[in-house]
């Protein structure tokens, strides 16, 4: 029960990497905020906070635009409501247009940066605040896991915005824990390599798929429970001397 007495908002987290992540952290004692647009898990199956509480854990609800400060700071004051803190936040909410830059349309681009880099800067600003605020447990008050992509390092294959706020997202990573591990707070990123979600259309076109199995030197494709894992370990005591740290979930595709 590495995340016993702990409270934990994870934005995105109705399906998918962030849907895994609430279940894996509930499953090691956190309450959980699961923070998102929708309750329906894009994959279809139980909503998180029913699977949550069928598996004998503590979670709650919140609709929350990510883009949109109120609904981020309304779901950091669910998880205060519960214990008095904040003891985690998972900026995992994002989303792709799969267009190369001659097709990426001004609207598309400002929605892509307003959910992949503005919704971070606003869940790590909220989280950040609270933090601040409230006691240590050892020498942190508190903890930030950024999922960003490998393609906030290497290009996006036809996606320039999503790679472009995935970059964003490294970045902040890195500016956040500098300036804030004298206030004990941590702060890491985990970088998934091509995850299997419910995802639908471009992403899973064969030649995507076989793209990433060829980039990809472990003989499979990624799982939300491998990124989960990494997200549950920078989350727990295990890791308060790594901060500013993006951690690669990718199956060995940048080594490759
Ligand atoms: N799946 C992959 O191969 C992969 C690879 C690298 C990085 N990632 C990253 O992992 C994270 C999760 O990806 P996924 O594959 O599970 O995606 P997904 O599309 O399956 O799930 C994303 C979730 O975010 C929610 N969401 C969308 N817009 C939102 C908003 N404005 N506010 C709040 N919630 C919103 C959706 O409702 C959904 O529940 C994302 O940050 C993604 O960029 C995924």
């Amino acid at each position: 029960m590495r995340l016993q007495n702990r409270t934990a908002v994870i934005t995105g987290a109705a399906g998918g990497i962030g849907k895994a992540i609430a279940l894996r952290f509930a499953e090691e004692g956190a309450f959980v905020v699961v923070a998102d647009i929708t309750e329906t898990p894009r994959e279809g199956g139980t909503a998180t906070v029913d699977a949550i509480h069928a598996a004998g854990g503590t979670a709650a609800f919140v609709r929350c635009d990510v883009s949109v400060n109120a609904d981020v700071e309304a779901a950091v004051a669910r998880a205060v409501a519960e214990t008095g803190r904040l003891d985690v936040i998972v900026n995992n909410a994002a989303i792709g247009v799969d267009t190369p830059l001659h097709e990426t349309s001004e609207a598309d681009w400002d929605r892509v940066m307003a959910i992949n880099a503005k919704g971070v800067f606003l869940g790590c600003r909220a989280a950040v605040r609270q933090m601040l605020g409230q006691e240590g447990i050892d020498e942190v008050r508190g903890r930030i896991v950024n999922i960003s992509s490998q393609h906030g390092m290497i290009r996006a294959p036809n996606d320039i915005a999503y790679g472009a706020g995935k970059a964003a997202v490294v970045y902040m990573t890195r500016q956040i824990a500098g300036d804030y591990a004298n206030h004990g707070i941590v702060c890491n990123a985990v970088a998934p390599g091509k995850i299997l979600t419910g995802k639908t259309g471009p992403a899973i076109a064969p030649a995507m798929l076989a793209y990433s199995q060829a980039r990809t030197p472990w003989p499979r494709l990624g799982r939300p429970l491998d990124v989960a894992n990494a997200a549950l370990f920078l989350a727990s005591d295990e890791a308060t001397y790594i901060t500013g740290e993006n951690l690669m979930v990718d199956g060995g595709w940048m080594a490759n």
